[in-house]
């Protein structure tokens, strides 16, 4: 039975006095939860973040990082930094890291295999766009970004990943996937890593869905077969979070 694991991705929001004052309201709301808990905050909140949730059951991720190990990468952030600062997640290849930093399912690879050197978690994202969806090749669009993104990964490492699946369009609209068109595309990504490294690994894999989850459509969509809990952005700034993480109570 695979443990279900809820992510707040708070985009680049909150400064670091922000950030602690909404951890502080999260925290009491978020307690006891049955899943794994993970704050993914802006880099700059990501060492306040991870004092504040100390003695608490909530891990701190990041929202991205690079994946060399230092040098002369001016702006960028390596994963032994979050490692020496206490992260324990990091997402990579966010849609909107894709569309609006240039990154491509190579560069994705890399911080993936980066994450793994370094015994961070990553939370792997893909998802088509609408056009994309209309065209009818959803399925095989994530699948490539998936066989990509796993190039040189072990099995071993591939069963403690986590994928977020997050239809671009779904993404920030207030426009949820139906039940069955997240659960559609999370057992395709199941497949697709069983394809990859057999049924134990697909077995073990946590697969996220993203895109607009809220405490209101989270029990359905956390009741699929394949969806092994949520990656949120909007609502993980407010206290629905608190019911997206108790989407079982
Ligand atoms: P949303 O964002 O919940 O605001 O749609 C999800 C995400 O981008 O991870």
């Amino acid at each position: 039975m695979r443990k279900k694991i809820i992510a707040g991705n708070w985009k680049m929001n909150k400064t670091p006095s922000e950030a602690l004052a909404l951890i502080e309201t999260l925290k009491p709301l978020v307690a006891g939860a049955d899943a794994d808990v993970v704050f993914c905050v802006p880099a700059i909140d990501i060492v306040p973040a991870v004092q504040a949730v100390a003695g608490t059951d909530i891990a701190i991720g990041a929202e991205n990082m690079y994946f060399e190990d230092k040098g002369a990468f001016t702006g960028e952030i390596s994963a032994p930094m979050l490692v020496d600062a206490g992260v324990k997640y990091v997402i990579i290849g966010h849609s909107e890291r894709r569309e609006y930093f240039a990154e491509t399912d190579a560069t994705v690879n890399k911080k993936v295999l980066k994450a793994f050197e370094y015994g961070l978690t990553p939370i792997i994202c893909c998802g088509e766009t609408l056009t994309q969806r209309e065209q009818g090749v959803t399925i095989d669009f994530v699948r490539q970004q998936i066989k990509i993104a796993f190039q040189g990964v072990t099995a071993e490492q591939a069963k403690t990943a986590v994928i977020a699946y997050e239809p671009i369009w779904a993404i920030g609209t207030g426009v949820v996937a139906t039940t069955e068109q997240a659960e559609e595309v999370c057992a395709a990504v199941r497949a697709c890593i069983g394809e990859l490294y057999g049924a134990d690994t697909a077995e073990a894999i946590r697969i996220q869905y993203g895109g607009s989850v809220s405490g209101a459509s989270a029990p359905e969509l956390f009741a699929q077969p394949d969806i092994d809990g949520g990656l949120v952005g909007g609502a993980s700034l407010k206290e629905d979070f608190g019911k997206i993480v108790h989407y079982d109570r």
